[in-house]
């Protein structure tokens, strides 16, 4: 016999609002991650984009740099708040009284890793949903990972990453402090 399917989330946060976590390092912020913020603002009523504090690794930008970098992109958008966290996401996502995380999917190769990343965190809370999003095409081979390599190797990252990205990288690059 089947199993009983779970009653439906309640995606609207504690005061009625459709609040939605977008989760990620953001090393650094770049125009797939802005898109997918502002499509989720078409979806929810405020996007909450946290940014992993991991010691493990060792970032380009700081976690405070990440942070001022992007409020300044999203300077003027209330329903954008920018927050940090440490620890399991769906603590966090509790904390908050988030009930949706939101992911960009930009290929199948992304999808692996967000499926189990996603079963995970409905495993050890089965009433946060996933929602993936999928930014505009000419971001589908966007990643920050590329951005922080073809940069620091002299190539032109022109139109994938906000203006305040690039003269960050800039500064890190002419202090020595990027490397692919
Ligand atoms: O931008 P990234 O690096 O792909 O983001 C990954 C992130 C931050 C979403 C993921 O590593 C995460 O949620 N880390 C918090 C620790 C956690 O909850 N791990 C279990 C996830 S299944």
């Amino acid at each position: 016999m089947s199993a009983e399917p779970p009653s439906p989330a309640d995606a609207t946060g504690p005061r009625g609002e459709r609040i939605a976590i977008y989760p990620g390092s953001f090393d650094p912020l770049h125009n797939g991650h802005v898109d997918i913020i502002t499509r989720g603002l078409g979806v929810f009523d405020r996007i909450i984009v946290a940014i992993l504090l991991n010691r493990d690794k060792t970032p380009v930008f700081s976690v405070e740099e990440r942070v001022a970098i992007t409020r300044e992109v999203f300077r003027g958008q209330p329903r954008v708040e920018v927050d940090t966290f440490a620890g399991l996401l769906v603590d966090y996502a509790r904390r908050r009284g988030a009930p949706v995380i939101v992911r960009g999917l930009r290929a199948i190769s992304d999808f692996e890793y967000e499926f189990q990343m996603a079963l995970m965190n409905q495993h050890l809370m089965p009433d946060l949903e996933t929602v993936f999003m999928m930014p505009a095409e000419a971001y589908t081979y966007t990643s920050s990972r590329l951005i922080r390599e073809v940069f620091a190797l002299g190539g032109s990252i022109d139109g994938l990453v906000p203006p305040v990205v690039e003269a960050r990288m800039r500064e890190k690059r002419s202090a020595g402090l990027l490397h692919p």
